[in-house]
């Protein structure tokens, strides 16, 4: 039996010289000195020795114990010391690398043209007002002097919710009436920048969604003259002291009279190119005097308040700009179009 714990006693030392992780070594211990360990049960079986060899055999015991149990440290301890150098060597840091490049963002080219219309407007007192884009059927039509069956909704086919009436708005002119109900019976000067949806037919000039921004002033004595101003402001701000303004008659359920606002084309200066297909000019914005059914919806009695209304689309102005000759690029969101502004 002596022979035999020397035996286990060098095979175990043998085994350990190649334990190198910590699963393997939790099992050697196990397997030798643990509680079922061969060691261990080898041990207990000293009562089965004649009474004179007991000593000699418990002494060794012990020492052997002694020894596997200190082994079993040393492995740990080396075990450890490996793991950390190899933390340290894999994890190490080089300060002398030169730092990792944070991409900046960008504005997008829509964005970028919305501020500057926002500031134009802002030096003329306009103030921006925000205006749900899931809107009631009811502000985005009816309330606009479009009562159900009105032919001209026929221009507007939207996308429709679940519930009944609640639709994405077709314009920015629904927000007229938020701003007019709560501004009501003060006089206003607000522009209304925001998403518009449409059912059309996606093409290089018209998308199903894309932004406006709506203009409303209502007060005292206020003309189509102070709207052509405006208009005629904005336009020589934003593309050029030397644009020239035309207005042409146009019907717009919500303003009368209406107008379409046309400028000079800024490539050609009215002379004809393909950007303004020959034509001389281009058109910037719908507008018109608020109808009086549409300033009484708003909480303003057309006897004593007037007031004119005009929408554009800043991507048209984004396009002329840049000479973008697809308006699909917009929401693309292609990196190699958004990466040029
Ligand atoms: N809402 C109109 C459109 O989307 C534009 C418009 C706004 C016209 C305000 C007149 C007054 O086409």
């Amino acid at each position: 039996m002596l022979d035999q714990l020397n035996q286990m006693h060098a095979a175990a030392l043998s085994e350990l010289a190649n334990v190198d992780t910590d699963e393997a070594l939790s099992d050697w211990y196990a397997q030798t000195i643990g509680r079922k360990g061969e060691v261990t049960l080898l041990l207990r079986r000293v009562g089965e020795l004649p009474k004179e060899e007991r000593p000699a055999f418990g002494r060794r015991a012990n020492e052997v114990k002694v020894s596997l149990e200190a082994a079993y440290e040393e492995t740990a301890r080396q075990i450890k010391a490996a793991e950390l150098e190899k933390q340290l060597r894999y994890g190490a840091l080089d300060v002398t690398l030169p730092g990792r490049w944070i991409p900046t963002g960008r504005l997008h080219p829509t964005t970028q043209t919305l501020r500057e219309i926002y500031a134009i407007f802002a030096e003329m007192g306009f103030q921006v007002y925000l205006s749900p884009d899931v809107e009631t059927d009811e502000n985005n039509f009816q309330l606009l002097n479009m009562p159900p069956h009105h032919p001209a909704r026929d221009m507007w086919d939207t996308f429709y919710t679940d519930q009944e009436g609640v639709i994405l708005r077709t314009h920015t002119s629904p927000g007229q009436i938020h701003a007019m109900r709560e501004f009501c019976p003060e006089p206003i000067r607000v522009i209304l920048p925001g998403m518009c949806y449409r059912y059309e037919q996606i093409s290089v000039r018209a998308d199903i969604q894309f932004q406006q921004v709506e203009g409303l002033a209502v007060g005292h004595n206020i003309t189509l003259a102070d709207l052509k101003g405006t208009m005629a402001e904005f336009a020589r701000r934003l593309f050029g002291a030397e644009r020239k303004m035309r207005f042409r008659s146009s019907h717009f359920p919500f303003t009368e009279p209406s107008v379409e606002v046309d400028m000079d084309c800024i490539l050609c200066r009215g002379d004809g190119c393909a950007v303004c297909k020959y034509a001389g000019w281009l058109e910037i914005a719908g507008a018109g005097m608020v109808h009086p059914v549409v300033l009484r919806n708003g909480g303003y009695d057309p006897d004593v308040f007037s007031g004119f209304a005009f929408g554009m689309g800043p991507a048209r102005s984004t396009m002329l700009r840049h000479s973008i000759t697809d308006i699909r690029h917009f929401w693309a969101n292609d990196l190699r179009f958004l990466e040029q502004f």
